[in-house]
């Protein structure tokens, strides 16, 4: 999806091309078939991922599969089903294989209850999205299965990712991927959240690397086993503004959607991560100045 064509383009880079392998259950475009291996792979097929697994001397495992906040709520029972049991199977082989787990988290794994500004990573957590939930869900299994079988589990909480050439996948804070392409191209971006809808944000390249930084950290070095990442907070009007200074013709209108406008009211507008800067050195490269220059001049 919008991550992981990205993630395994670094990682072959640092690891060799054919020790990466890609997997979906979509067709991929044809550049991603011919860079490197690519599996066809369901979650929900237990058998069929242990085969891969074990045919491939698998020993990391990145687990991306997901339906994202605003489809999930669109489709609950298959959000459950892919988010929930498709975990239990990732989780269950990576256990069963000593495999070094990654699931990712997000700012959805918090709810109107958790401190809002910034939000630490151990706080109340009561998600009200299905897509929140089983990433609480997985937060807590990983951490149990850590805790109780030494199982290495690793788990990042992104914020909306800015991805340059893969769209995003259904998310509530997709409008910032959108924002630009419209503005390179007819103008005018139409935003389904309210003009003061803060966030916290973060160019893909920052994603990826957090990701393989954290993967590569001596065990030693982790006080936790879910750490909260940070780069930048903005709202539509402020990211609009900054866009303005290099295309001042962009126009923008609001239209909120009521399913996405509610879900982001309900998360965090900042993340604390001072925990994995402590412990493993994180740090962003972006702003939301650089993020700007890079999408409109660099990489559109
Ligand atoms: N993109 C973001 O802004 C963001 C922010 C926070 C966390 N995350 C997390 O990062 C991960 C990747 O997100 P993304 O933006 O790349 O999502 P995406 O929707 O672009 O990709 C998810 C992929 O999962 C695949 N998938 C669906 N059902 C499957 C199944 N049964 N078996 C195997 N694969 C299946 C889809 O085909 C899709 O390619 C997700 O777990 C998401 O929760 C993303």
């Amino acid at each position: 999806g919008q991550l992981g064509m990205g993630l395994a383009e670094m990682l072959r880079k640092q690891y060799g091309t054919d020790n990466v392998i890609l997997s979906d259950i979509k067709k991929p475009p044809p550049h991603i078939f011919r860079s490197g291996p690519f599996v066809y792979a369901d979650v929900l097929d237990y058998k069929h991922l242990r085969e891969l697994i074990i045919n491939n001397q698998i020993t990391w495992l990145v687990h991306y599969s997901a339906l994202l906040s605003a489809v999930g709520e669109a489709n609950v029972a298959l959000a459950r089903k892919i988010n929930i049991t498709g975990l239990h199977n990732v989780l269950d082989l990576a256990l069963e294989n000593c495999l070094r787990l990654f699931v990712p988290s997000t700012i959805g794994a918090f709810g109107p209850s958790s401190p809002r500004d910034p939000v630490p990573d151990l706080c109340v957590q009561r998600p009200r999205t299905i897509y929140g939930v089983s990433k609480v869900h997985g937060e807590l299994m990983g951490e149990y299965l850590h805790h109780k079988h030494g199982l290495d589990f690793r788990c990042l909480r992104y914020p909306g990712v800015i991805s340059v050439n893969t769209p995003p996948g259904g998310g509530t804070t997709d409008y910032a991927v959108q924002i630009f392409h419209d503005a390179l191209s007819t103008g005018h971006h139409e935003c389904y959240l309210r003009p003061d809808t803060r966030l916290p944000m973060m160019h893909i390249s920052d994603c990826h690397r957090a990701t393989v930084e954290f993967m590569q950290a001596p065990e030693c070095q982790l006080s936790l086993r879910t750490y909260n990442i940070a780069a930048m907070s903005f709202t539509p009007e402020e990211v609009a503004q900054e866009i303005r200074k290099h295309l001042p013709q962009l126009k923008v209108t609001y239209s909120p959607d009521s399913v996405r406008q509610t879900i982001a009211d309900s998360w965090p507008v900042r993340f604390d991560d001072s925990n994995a800067r402590r412990d493993w050195g994180w740090a962003p490269a972006f702003g939301l100045e650089e993020l700007v220059v890079i999408k409109l001049v660099y990489q559109p």
